[in-house]
């Protein structure tokens, strides 16, 4: 007999959004499941370093931080979504302050650094580890919330809608089934509302910065409803993760170019200026291509970030846990350049939704990285992620507050999980060769540059896959590798696709064959609807 659990409100997710969201309805005395695929701890945002980007200077404007927003998002971002943003920035910021984050101060200010593609300095920080700072204040408090109750180690797996249970009216969404990975038994949540917080989908890419949970899960499970997804071709490239065999693309700020770090070739030489006159500081975009570019030219495995000409003492103090992970891999960044090379970051597309954080689907909410706001465009500007954390948590809270009164359970009993035709899986070996398969073509074919015959190629892979692992999962019991893996390969074949039918080179999207971004007046966002 399987279990079934009931919430008014079930959130997916962990990290900041997911956090944000679930503190601030259990305060306004809402009970809430929050459900996270392996700890709290697990997602994205503890390793969040530069900071997060508001308005917090009076010599700084909104208008500024909107402007840089859309050069980042090079001609794609909505104007309403980035307005709606970044007003409510220091509103954000306040609030994070109040619930006890503790953010970097100098002289008794707080510190604001600077990173590529903003005009001045807006980002707050706790020092190098912001996310961790955020994270641990919040989740501490979600934990011995009694409105809150804590599934971790719960896999979801796919949404249960009404159109699937054959029940008339608007289809809706009434809760999911979720693989207990501790008991391996699938769970059944019936919910009033739902809100998909499951993180991006870099983990598609052989090297990511990202962590493991980052599986594009929640943008797989709400296509599978029947959501809309948008721009999912714009996958961002961190210009700088460390180049060393054991460092899993360990992330290098870059609050450390806006803090004057500078990337030169192996000879020592700066080549930053030969493609853009923003140098280091030019959007994130446009750095990955160009250090992707010398290194095909030069022959050579990496670049190398420079900061020894700033004093030791400055360097150790903006930058310790940089400073410190460098040092155990016999890398001193206070006397030589770190070797580093881009690598797969953040997720600019996803799961389309409103200002109000509502999908198309009824009673499903999405906010976070596995969203598609309007804020990104063809490329995030650094630090505004974990701001559309906050700011989209708060507007999912204040729509589920207002229709308070319409929020009920269905009725009738969900069906629960059927395993009556699935044995147990005999040949995991087939799981562990498609996921490699799948991230090392991605990053071959699907990476910073893109040609129509790679895009094909990959396609044509990924539908082998797709037969191979439908068979698979049709017949044995699913398992957290399994369920990752047809996520990823779903959300693989949306990228792709949203790539083929882009004829333009813009922001994230570089293909050889089409080098030009059309004119800004025929841009389009690439929307998919199932
Ligand atoms: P995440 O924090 O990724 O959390 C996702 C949650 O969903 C996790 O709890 C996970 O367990 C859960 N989950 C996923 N799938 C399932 C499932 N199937 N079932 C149940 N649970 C599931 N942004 C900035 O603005 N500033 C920065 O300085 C910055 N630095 C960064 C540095 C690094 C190294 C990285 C990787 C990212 C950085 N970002 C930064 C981006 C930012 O951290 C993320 O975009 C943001 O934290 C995403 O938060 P989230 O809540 O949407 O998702
Ligand atoms: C960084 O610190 O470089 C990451 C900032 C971001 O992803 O916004």
């Amino acid at each position: 007999m399987t279990e079934t659990v009931e919430s008014p409100i079930l959130i997916v997710g962990s990290g900041l959004a997911g956090l944000t969201l679930a503190l601030k309805l259990a305060k306004h005395n809402y009970k809430v499941a929050l459900l996270s695929k392996k700890d709290i701890d697990a997602g994205s945002t503890p390793y969040a370093q530069g900071g997060i980007a508001a308005v917090l200077d009076d010599e700084d404007s909104f208008d500024s931080h909107i402007e840089d927003t859309h050069i980042a998002g090079a001609g794609l971002c909505s104007e309403e979504t980035v307005d709606f943003v970044i007003k409510r920035g220091p509103e954000a910021i306040q609030w994070l302050i109040d619930e006890g984050t503790e953010f970097t101060k100098e002289n008794g200010e707080y510190h604001l650094t600077r990173e590529g593609g903003h005009a001045h300095r807006r980002i707050i920080h706790a020092a190098d580890a912001t996310g961790r700072a955020i994270h641990d204040t919040l989740a501490a408090q979600c934990i011995k919330h009694p409105n809150i109750s804590l599934y971790t180690n719960h896999v979801a797996i796919d949404l249960i809608t009404s159109n699937k249970l054959g029940i008339a009216g608007t289809n809706r969404c009434l809760g999911l089934y979720a693989l207990d990975t501790q008991k391996n038994k699938v769970v059944t949540f019936k919910a009033g509302r739902v809100v998909i917080a499951t993180g991006g989908y870099s983990k598609v890419y052989l090297y990511t910065s990202n962590s493991d949970t980052s599986t594009g899960d929640g943008i797989a499970m709400a296509w599978r409803a029947g959501c809309s997804v948008g721009n999912l071709e714009f996958n961002q490239f961190h210009p700088t993760c460390l180049y060393h065999p054991h460092a899993k693309s360990f992330l290098i700020s870059e609050a450390v170019r806006g803090e004057g770090g500078k990337l030169i070739l192996a000879n020592g030489e700066p080549f930053m200026q030969n493609h853009d006159e923003r140098g280091e500081l030019a959007p994130r975009d446009i750095v990955a291509r160009a250090i992707d570019y010398e290194i095909k030219k030069s022959g050579e495995e990496c670049v190398y970030l420079d900061i020894t000409h700033r004093p030791a003492d400055f360097i150790t103090s903006h930058f310790p846990t940089i400073h410190a992970r460098c040092l155990e891999f016999g890398l001193d960044m206070t006397k030589e350049p770190l070797p580093v090379v881009p690598a797969a970051h953040f997720t600019c597309g996803g799961i389309h939704t409103d200002l109000k954080a509502r999908t198309n689907l009824a009673h499903l909410y999405a906010i976070g990285e596995c969203t598609f706001t309007g804020l990104h465009g063809a490329n995030r500007l650094a630090s505004n992620s974990l701001l559309e954390c906050v700011v989209f948590a708060d507007a999912a809270f204040n729509d589920i507050v207002k229709n308070h009164d319409s929020i009920e359970l269905i009725n009738a009993k969900l069906p629960q999980w059927d395993e009556s035709q699935v044995t147990d899986p005999d040949e995991q070996i087939i799981v562990a060769h498609n996921w490699e398969e799948l991230r090392r073509f991605m990053w071959d074919y699907v990476g910073i540059v893109r040609t129509s015959k790679r895009l094909e190629r990959a396609m044509h892979r990924i539908n082998l896959l797709q037969e191979e692992i439908q068979e698979y999962y049709g017949n044995f019991k699913v398992n957290n590798d399994l369920i990752e893996l047809r996520n990823l390969v779903q959300v693989a074949e949306l990228i792709v696709k949203s790539g083929m039918d882009r004829k333009e080179s813009r922001g994230l999207h570089y293909t050889l064959d089409y080098p030009e971004a059309l004119p800004d007046d025929q841009a389009t966002d690439s929307i998919l609807t199932p």
